[in-house]
Order: structure tokens, then sequence, then C-alpha cells
């Protein structure tokens, strides 16, 4: 180990010779780029974009590398009756990733929820609902051509015990609409990686085994199939698989077959209000969950499925839960799970000169220190160095740790340096 006080004392004298760079903001998106993946990234919906703060912190790309709109791209919005075609609200989502230089996740285009009426009871023939299944398909990959590093094609087409989900799609078509449907998506957009995404195949069992069937389907068919997404709706204490270990075995049952995974829906629920107990086995939770991403080459990503409390999902669906993502719902930065994905990712500081060692230490160290309090009393307490320290929305700690001065990166970021 190298001496670590020593190094950042040389490094600051210019000892080392090697230049001092300007540094990319810290966040859970840059700890993942350095942890060599594409992005850390969140789900949003265009309801919530009109919340100033909410949007400062979901366009701050330290954090956030990548987003996915949580409903505006699916079929009961894009074609909500039969060849009418309607794209202004997910435009509206591709262009802020545009805008904020974020990749965009797109989300989904064959589902069995939010899938109108004129579709689950047309009555169609099977000739008829493939060529209404390729031209919703070809519609709306080719509207969005480009701007989809992903595209999760097929959604939820399994049930737990791993056999088919009885669907207007399946009940007409048989399995072949899953490769069909790629098949159209890959012809309209070849530069989309597509998904095939889904829940509860975090684990090795009946339905992460099914799933990999759908890989092998849809390859049998001749059709394109570039990853699977783990959607990882996760309960605090009962992740699935409840080690690294447990999470890389499972992803490698994949890649094996030639595909990237991605976690593309993370959230970890719990009772609320949420214990200090709960949420220090939450901050352990999503750390073992990076960690399984981290340790797989071919994990590309991980997408929570928005990253506030505020607009969760959870508790309108499960009574009495929620609590389940890094910011409450104050848009307050819950430090100790913020922490644990942080460092899961690994200490950020890489490639330039000796001061990555001194980096890790100072944040692990930092971080054992502030886990104990275990609520999210962001906004007292001081900031490690590199730590963040200001920017708009942020309201968490201001005060830099002795030895650092909060530093202005740009309007969303300000770090102790
Ligand atoms: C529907 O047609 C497709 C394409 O010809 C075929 O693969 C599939 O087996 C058919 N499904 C049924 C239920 O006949």
């Amino acid at each position: 180990m190298i001496p670590t006080a020593l190094t950042v004392l040389l490094a600051a004298l210019g000892v080392t010779g090697s230049p001092v760079e300007p540094r990319a903001a810290d966040g859970l998106n840059t700890r993942a780029v350095a942890a060599g993946k594409q992005y850390f990234g969140s789900a949003t919906d265009n309801p919530e974009l009109s919340d100033t703060a909410y949007l400062a912190g979901l366009s701050n790309t330290a954090d956030f590398g990548q987003i996915t709109p949580g409903n505006s791209m699916k079929w009961d919005t894009i074609e909500p009756s039969r060849g009418t075609f309607s794209y202004t609200k997910g435009d509206v989502i591709a262009d802020l990733a545009a805008k904020n230089g974020q990749l965009l996740r797109c989300h989904t285009l064959v589902w069995y929820n939010q899938l109108p009426s004129w579709v689950t009871n047309g009555g169609f023939d099977n000739s008829t609902l493939i060529s209404i299944l390729q031209n919703h398909i070809t519609n709306e990959v080719t509207h969005y051509k480009g701007k989809c590093l992903h595209w999760d094609v097929v959604n939820e087409a399994l049930n737990e015990d791993g056999t088919y989900r009885t669907n207007v799609f399946y009940t007409t078509i048989g399995p072949a609409y899953i490769p069909i449907a790629f098949a159209a998506a890959a012809a309209a957009d070849p530069s989309a990686k597509l998904y095939y995404n889904d829940y509860n195949i975090e684990a090795a069992g009946s339905k992460s085994t099914a799933a990999q069937n759908i890989v092998k389907l849809v390859k049998a068919y001749g059709a394109k199939i570039d990853g699977v997404g783990m959607q990882a709706h996760l309960i605090v204490g009962s992740t699935g698989s409840e080690s690294v270990s447990a999470w890389t075995a499972n992803m490698n049952a994949f890649t094996a077959l030639g595909v990237d995974v991605a976690i593309t829906e993370l959230d970890i629920r719990t009772t609320t209000p949420a214990t200090a107990a709960a949420v220090t086995q939450q901050a352990k939770d999503y750390a073992t969950v990076i960690g399984g991403c981290k340790a797989v080459t071919r994990c590309v990503g991980v997408t929570i499925w928005d990253y506030t409390d505020k607009y969760s999902w959870i508790p309108s669906t499960f009574s009495g839960q929620g609590a389940a993502l890094p910011w409450d719902e104050n848009l307050v930065k819950k430090t100790e799970v913020y922490n644990a994905i942080l460092n899961a990712w690994g200490t950020g500081r890489h490639s330039t000169g000796t001061t990555p060692t001194a980096t890790a230490t100072a944040t692990a160290t930092k971080t054992t220190t502030t886990a104990a309090p275990a609520t999210s009393s962001a906004a007292s307490g001081t900031v490690p160095k590199w730590g963040q320290c200001g920017g708009n929305g942020w309201t968490g700690p201001t005060q830099c740790e002795a030895g650092s001065t909060c530093t202005k990166a740009n309007d969303y970021y300000s770090q102790c340096l």
C-alpha cells in the first residue's frame, strides 16, 4: 500500500511530476464510469419535470449519466388508437437526455400492461396481430432511431414459475411474438442495443432460467438480442441474490449466452417509516447489487427507478412501503445509502497519478464514521474531501472537512477540493 498522506502531499507539491488535471465532479455516475460501466442512471417521468429542484438533481450528470422514461414510451402513450402515433411526451424525455448529455434507455415496446384495449380486445387473428406488432415497433423505433442506447423490446413476458405469461400476443401468436418483436426493432434501428427486461430474474431459479431461454429463442429465430435487463425491484434484507457472488453467478449465466446485462429499475423498498436499522441494511443491499454489476464486465450499467422517494411508484403500489431510493421525499440525499452506492463502485479516482489511493482511504474512512447515525440527516455534518458540497438542488452539507475548500465546478456541482 502506498503511504497515502505522503503521496497526497507530494502530489500537492507537484513532486510526482504529473500535472494536476481538472477533476470531473464526483458522483454515482462518475464512479460507475470509473469502474468501467457505461452509466449510472435514473428513470423519470413527464409530470415531475416541472419540479425544478427535482429536475436539477436529475440533470446532474455526476450522479446520472442516463435516464429512462418511466411511462411515456409505452404503447398506450405512443399508439393510443390504431395507426395514430403520439410522440410528444416521449420526445420530452429524449430531448432532455440530449440536452443534458445523458444516455437514453428507451422503454418499452411490447408489454401486456399499459396496452390499449384496441390491441387487447381487438379479436385480431395471428397474421393481423403480427402486422400490428411490427407496425408499432417499426414506427416507434424509427421515430427514436439514433437516440436510444437500449430498447427494452419485450417486457415481463414470464410468470414466476418460468412459463410464458398469458397475454394477447402470446395467446394469438405464441412465443414467436418475442423474436418477431426483436427482429422488427433490429430492422428499424440496427445500432440500438435490444433488451429483454423482467423482474425476479436477479437470482438463479425458474424465472431466471426462462429468461435465459428467451435469449436462446430469439437467437434461434435468427433475430438479434443484445442484453437482458434485470429490473431489481427489491426488498430490504431480501434482495433475491444476497451476496455479490450470487449476483455475479446469475449474471454470468446470461452473459455466457453472449448478451450484456443491465440493472434497469433498481429500488429497494421497506416498511415506512424506515427504521435506522432498515436504512443500514438498505445501504448494504444497494452495495451488494452494485458490487454484482461491478464484478461482471458485461453488466453495462445500473438504473434506479427514479432517484427520490418523492416520485417513487412504490407507496401507491405496495401499501405501507416505500423509502426505496437514495433521496428522500424532500429531495434530501440519504447520506448512508448514497455513500454505500458511491463506495461500492470504487474510489472513482482513476488513472491520473497517485491520488486515487489517498481518496479511497479518505472516502472509506468517512463513510464508516457517517454510517452510524443511519438517518438521512444529510444537511448536517461536514463533507469529505472530493465530496459534493453545493450546486442547484443540493440540500446536503456544505461545510468541507478540514484541509479542503468548497469549490464550484458548475451550476449543479460544487466539490470539496
Ligand atoms: C402465428 O404466425 C407465426 C408466423 O407465421 C408463427 O410463427 C406462429 O407459430 C403462429 N402462431 C400460431 C398460434 O399459429
